[in-house]
């Protein structure tokens, strides 16, 4: 069932609860070095403000193990957010507390806040239900706008709404839907490009895909294991020896299934692992002993765009090579080239493939680039997302309004 969204209750006059996720990445000296997940929550935050609630915001960002950690402070997210939104964003110490009730209840409609880093308190990642409670204390309703971290199961993220109702913010709203369309009732052909370094990652999305897509295109470190398992030899290239097996049985069920399934046929191969290495272009078949594949080749991105042109819908995960390392950054280009210019819907699934679409400039030519990184993965797994399963469901409409 649909859950409700922060567009069919009426917020005027409560306090909201909106948890973020504002875990961006920031440089050595604290500056952010991609804003698009705080830019991503403007819209909850300027229909929240729009329509009179005292917005509280909140977010983790890194991983300060239940801490107080000064390099994971929310002041530089605090900065751009008021930029982003055109008016000066509070940010106060700590995300419970007198200090946090006291500035909490002399909010009036319109305004907004931003809280200190859930994580600075152990109890947040251990969803602990006094925790969870005294989150709940500061506000009437909770809105659940962090698709990136809908897959942990927190006490912002999931125990909260155990407490007070929850509804999904319009990121959230658009992620589900998106994403959820491509699984259940996708334009066809269906294809998944799935990259990135291992195959461990991915055993979960190749499974459930396996029953879904009309093609499967594998590319960067993980199409190793893949050759490997039909008898090549890969030289040095990164290999996943315990899932060998398994990529040989995803063969076979995908040959059985019908669905098909594209392994590079060319190979960039370099003699180390550097941009300054020597590098060269072989059959997958041919890659030398002492070499590794850090590429797809030429004709491997030529078919895989073809690929992509024939498509009704392309989701993507995990780059085809290096491409932090710009001798081996063609493929991943050629693939989001090839997605940016097709008519087909293109979603683009978090973490690295997201990050190299945004460096080579296409993320603004994809339908969808998905803010969560783990928790896109997740839902292509198929699986339930518990902070989307702890909101309310459209059956409570009546109740909420
Ligand atoms: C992410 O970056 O994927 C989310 O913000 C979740 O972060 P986490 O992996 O530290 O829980």
């Amino acid at each position: 069932m649909r859950k409700l969204s922060v567009a069919d209750i009426n917020p005027a006059g409560k306090r909201v609860f909106v948890r973020a996720d504002f875990n961006v990445p920031m440089d050595p000296e604290g500056r952010i070095t991609d804003d698009r997940r705080i830019a991503a929550a403007i819209p909850t935050i300027r229909l929240l403000l729009e329509r009179g609630a005292k917005v509280i915001l909140a977010s983790h960002l890194g991983r300060p193990k239940g801490k107080y950690d000064p390099s994971a402070t929310l002041d530089a997210v605090a900065v751009r957010l008021g930029e982003l939104l055109g008016r000066p964003v509070p940010k106060l110490n700590d995300c419970i507390g007198p200090e946090v009730e006291a500035y909490v209840w002399a909010m009036k409609p319109g305004d907004v806040v931003l809280l200190e880093n859930v994580r600075f308190h152990k109890e947040e990642e251990a969803n602990d239900d006094a925790f969870a409670a005294k989150l709940a204390s500061l506000a009437d309703v909770y809105v659940n706008d962090a698709f990136g971290a809908a897959h942990r199961a927190h006490a912002s993220t999931e125990g909260i709404a155990r407490f007070i109702p929850g509804v999904a913010g319009l990121l959230m709203q658009k992620e589900i839907e998106i994403l959820g369309k491509a699984l259940t009732d996708p334009v066809r052909p269906f294809v998944a490009i799935l990259g990135g370094a291992k195959v461990s990652d991915k055993i979960g999305v190749i499974e459930n895909l396996l029953a879904k897509a009309d093609a499967i295109v594998i590319g960067g470190g993980m199409a190793y294991t893949f050759l490997k398992a039909k008898g090549y030899e890969v030289g040095k290239s990164i290999l996943d020896s315990s899932r060998i097996e398994f990529a040989a049985e995803a063969m076979r069920k995908a040959a059985e299934a019908g669905v098909e399934l594209a392994l590079p046929g060319d190979i960039v191969v370099a003699d180390a692992f550097s941009p300054d290495a020597q590098r060269k272009v072989v059959p997958a078949d041919a890659i030398p002993a002492d070499w590794e594949g850090l590429d797809i080749g030429p004709e491997t991105r030529q078919r895989y765009a073809e690929i992509i042109a024939a498509a009704g819908t392309v989701v993507w995960n995990g780059p085809m090579g290096v491409f932090e390392m710009p001798p081996f950054a063609e493929g991943t280009i050629a693939v989001a080239k090839a997605m940016a210019e097709s008519k087909a819907v293109t979603i683009v699934g978090g973490g690295d493939s997201a990050a190299a679409c945004e460096q080579f400039g296409f993320a603004d030519k994809m339908t969808h680039v998905s803010t969560g990184g783990g928790a896109s993965l997740e839902f292509l797994e198929g699986r339930r997302l518990p902070g989307v399963e702890a909101l309310r469901d459209e059956s409570d409409l009546e109740a909420l309004r």
